[in-house]
């Protein structure tokens, strides 16, 4: 069975978004997304980024798709022909993990990753297949409008990856820190 890793970055009220939008501008907070998502040991395989129709339109227009990941869509109301080719669509995500893990794709892929939203967190960290949750944990409260769901209690925190920066990181006066939950 494929597995997959979730990554988020959740603030203090458990709020994950804005108007389409993340609440803060942490540029090495998203530096950090985009490492941890690319980040592989064997440079021939390459990982998946799973996302919601609204979280793949909230990514600026020159950065999308995501580069140097497979980018898969989840979305029920847009076609093939709303997407530029390489991004792969699928109604949910059951039907993306079948496919991927059927194909012959199945063999080139190292890491697959959870990047949102909000439903889609809450049905991947219900899943058997979900093994980690990659949370920053932002010390602030922000005005949001989509939410975190709840972890369920079968995570625990686990040690850092040495890639990841320890401690307590500050930006522009906001505080987080990196934690891996695994189940
Ligand atoms: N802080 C973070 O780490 C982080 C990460 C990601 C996103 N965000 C923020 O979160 C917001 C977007 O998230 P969102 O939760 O509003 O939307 P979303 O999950 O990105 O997109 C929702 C849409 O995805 C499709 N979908 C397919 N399977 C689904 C499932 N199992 N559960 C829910 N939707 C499914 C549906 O599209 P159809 O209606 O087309 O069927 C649904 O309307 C933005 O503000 C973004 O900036 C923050």
């Amino acid at each position: 069975m494929l597995h997959f890793n979730l990554i988020a970055a959740v603030c203090q009220n458990s709020g994950i978004g804005l108007n389409g939008d993340l609440p803060w501008s942490l540029k090495s907070e998203y530096e950090y997304f985009t490492q941890t998502t690319k980040r592989r040991s064997d440079i021939i395989k390459h990982n998946v980024v799973i996302m919601g129709r609204l979280t793949y339109l909230s990514i600026p227009k020159h950065e999308r798709p995501l580069a140097e990941r497979i980018n898969v869509v989840l979305s029920t109301t847009l076609s093939p022909i709303d997407l530029p080719k390489d991004v792969l669509l699928f109604p949910n995500l059951e039907s993306a993990m079948r496919r991927l893990e059927q194909t012959d794709l199945c063999e080139r892929i190292e890491t697959v990753w959870i990047v949102g939203g909000s439903g889609i967190y809450r049905e991947a960290m219900s899943s058997p297949r979900c093994h980690r949750l990659y949370i920053t944990i932002i010390k602030q409260h922000f005005n949001c409008d989509v939410f975190f769901p709840k972890i369920p209690n079968c995570f625990k925190e686990i040690e850092p990856d040495p890639e990841t920066p320890l401690g307590v990181q500050e930006e522009h006066g906001v505080q987080y820190e990196y934690k891996i939950f695994q189940k």
